[in-house]
């Protein structure tokens, strides 16, 4: 009882509004390899490491829920598949070791991963259309060539938090801006409690394509200002989706001694595609709920972890669900180069 209050408190800290319906749970990591089933489907491997949910080279353009066995995410009706670019810190005789990844605060019992919001419009009333059931709606945020300001950083879609202590939250309602708690690019300085990557989804669809050959042009931001400020979504892209948001905290812990750090001044840290801006950090995923589940539920008016129109299982459970790696290559330890670059 006493987490469920506190996930009320953390929630309302975030700037969300009564009657708005929030999901907000975890998920286990599954497997770290280089696969991209949507950006380079059935390239085994694909040019550089993500860390992900339900997996397979070539996810089907057909109904996920009723292929996969299980699932890492709290939620048993959530099959769907969520994965991101890894982090890695790269040392100063030029190894990398990959950054862990360590659950939210307010979240116990998961391995890694990340915390994954859907979340309806903030006045609380328009409806949204949560994807299509049944048939592998996808769809990617972000842009890993990216490498300086401009994309999609205008919808705050890619931003760290540099964590002072442990369990470090606070508002996420601000926009993402260098002279804001949340930068648009990897932080500058160490960060005693871990760094948070947030990575924001479009929220209006064409109504019509469960995918684009970009994997981005079936869906669209707001056509003017942000999801979080009322933005109205453009007539190209009529239908509203909840907000999928992905929140993963890295571990930086044991790279915070600034000795190991480069001597330029710089910061250590680079994304898995040879980015060390922040700016080219994606995030990719592929619905796979049963049926009308996520529909039902964000009809409900369901906030946190739990919700009347689902059910959930423990992470004791959850994290017993587990896919075979299929990429035979090192991707933990001190490596000379970044896996594929
Ligand atoms: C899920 O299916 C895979 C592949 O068929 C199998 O290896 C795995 O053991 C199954 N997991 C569970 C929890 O049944
Ligand atoms: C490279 O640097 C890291 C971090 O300082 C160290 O742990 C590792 O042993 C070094 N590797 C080599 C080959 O010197």
């Amino acid at each position: 009882m006493q987490f469920k209050s506190f996930m009320g408190v953390l929630l309302l800290a975030q700037g969300f509004r009564a009657a708005q319906t929030v999901l907000r749970f975890g998920c286990s990591q599954i497997v770290v390899e280089r696969l991209d089933p949507l950006v380079n489907p059935g390239t085994n491997p694909s040019p550089h490491v993500h860390q992900q949910n339900a997996f397979n080279a070539a996810i089907p353009v057909s109904d996920v829920s009723s292929i996969a066995n299980c699932t890492t995410c709290s939620f048993n009706q959530d099959f769907s598949n969520y994965w991101t670019a890894n982090l890695y810190f790269k040392a100063r005789n030029g190894t990398y070791k990959r950054v862990p990844q360590i659950p939210n605060r307010g979240n116990t019992g998961e391995q890694g991963g990340m915390t994954v919001y859907y979340t309806t419009p903030y006045d609380g009333k328009t409806k949204v259309t949560a994807f299509k059931p049944d048939k592998g709606f996808r769809m990617l945020a972000g842009n890993q060539a990216q490498r300086a300001t401009g994309g999609v950083t205008k919808w705050n879609a890619i931003c760290f938090r540099c964590y002072t202590a442990p369990n470090f939250g606070g508002d996420n309602s601000a926009p993402c801006s260098d002279t804001s708690v949340d930068s648009v690019s990897l932080p500058a300085k160490a960060c005693p409690g871990g760094m948070r990557t947030t990575i924001r989804f479009p929220t209006c669809w064409d109504g019509v394509n469960l995918d684009s050959p970009d994997h981005t042009t079936h869906v669209s931001y707001p056509a003017s200002g942000t999801f979080e400020s009322g933005g109205a979504c453009p007539s190209t892209h009529p239908v509203y989706l909840p907000q999928l948001m992905f929140e993963v905290i890295w571990d930086t812990s044991s790279f915070n001694d600034k000795s190991i750090w480069p001597t330029d001044g710089s910061q250590p840290f680079v994304l898995s595609q040879g980015d060390n801006t922040g700016y080219g950090q994606h995030g990719d995923y592929v619905f796979g709920w049963k049926g009308d589940a996520l529909q039902n539920a964000m009809n409900a008016g369901c906030f946190g972890a739990t919700c009347s129109a689902l059910t959930t299982q423990a992470f004791a459970d959850a994290n017993k669900c587990a896919v075979p790696n299929t990429v035979p290559e090192q991707v933990d330890g001190w490596l000379t180069s970044l896996p594929g670059m």
